[in-house]
């Protein structure tokens, strides 16, 4: 790993993650969570304060750097966390096991993010729901446009975040459906800040 993605992203991620636009939709998706949680990508634990209720979470990333973040809030949000350094694509759980998923962010920059959405599936109980937000394709085509000019070096600068990934058919493509699911910009510049959001369930 280079030095600019061992320690200068680390910093830049956990900072810009902090947003209070993103909190904002943080707190009123992640207390949707119960049971046993799987964060997919749980980065440095920016969601862990929302949690309510008697949770047991389980924070899947392969980013060591931004697991020191995540142990310290997971220490002062009094949340129960086991934290697996590893990709997502193949998960260490039998096959329906999880109530709930939380992903927030993290499908741009998951390599194979069907892979992982299926693996993600497997481990979701029928019953269970997948609760994400993420940024993605903008349906305006010049701001689509300028998303896949600027992706190649965007994708550098990001630690492999892209910028035009169709999240809503992605999810359905994996065998999802929407109980709820919410599109729009948040404020910010327009080709980073297309965001879906809601609740997905197995098909
Ligand atoms: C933009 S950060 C979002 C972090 C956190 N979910 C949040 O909401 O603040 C993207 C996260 O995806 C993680 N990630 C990248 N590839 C991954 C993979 N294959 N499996 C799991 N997480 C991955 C990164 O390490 C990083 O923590």
């Amino acid at each position: 790993m280079s030095l600019y993605g061992k320690y200068v992203l680390p910093k830049i991620m956990n900072s810009v993650m902090k947003s209070p636009d993103l909190s904002e939709i943080r707190a009123k998706l992640v207390p949707e969570a119960t049971g046993n949680v799987l964060e997919v990508g749980i980065g440095s634990g920016l969601n862990l304060p929302f949690y309510e209720g008697n949770v047991k979470i389980v924070g899947v990333d392969p980013s060591v750097e931004l697991q020191v973040y995540a142990r310290e809030v997971a220490e002062h949000s009094g949340v129960d966390v086991d934290f697996l350094s590893q990709s997502c694509e193949e998960i260490p759980s039998e096959d329906n096991y999880f109530d709930s998923v939380v992903i927030t962010w993290t499908l741009c920059s998951i390599p194979d993010p069907v892979q992982a959405l299926q693996e993600i599936r497997r481990v979701l109980k029928p019953s269970g729901k997948m609760i994400f937000a993420e940024h993605g394709l903008s349906p305006d085509v010049n701001v689509a446009k300028w998303q896949s000019r600027i992706n190649p070096i965007w994708k550098v600068i990001g630690g492999g975040c892209n910028l035009n990934r169709k999240i809503d058919e992605l999810i359905v493509q994996a065998g999802f459906r929407f109980d709820a699911l919410t599109e729009g910009y948040i404020p910010g510049p327009k080709f980073a800040t297309y965001n879906f959001r809601g609740i997905a369930r197995p098909t």
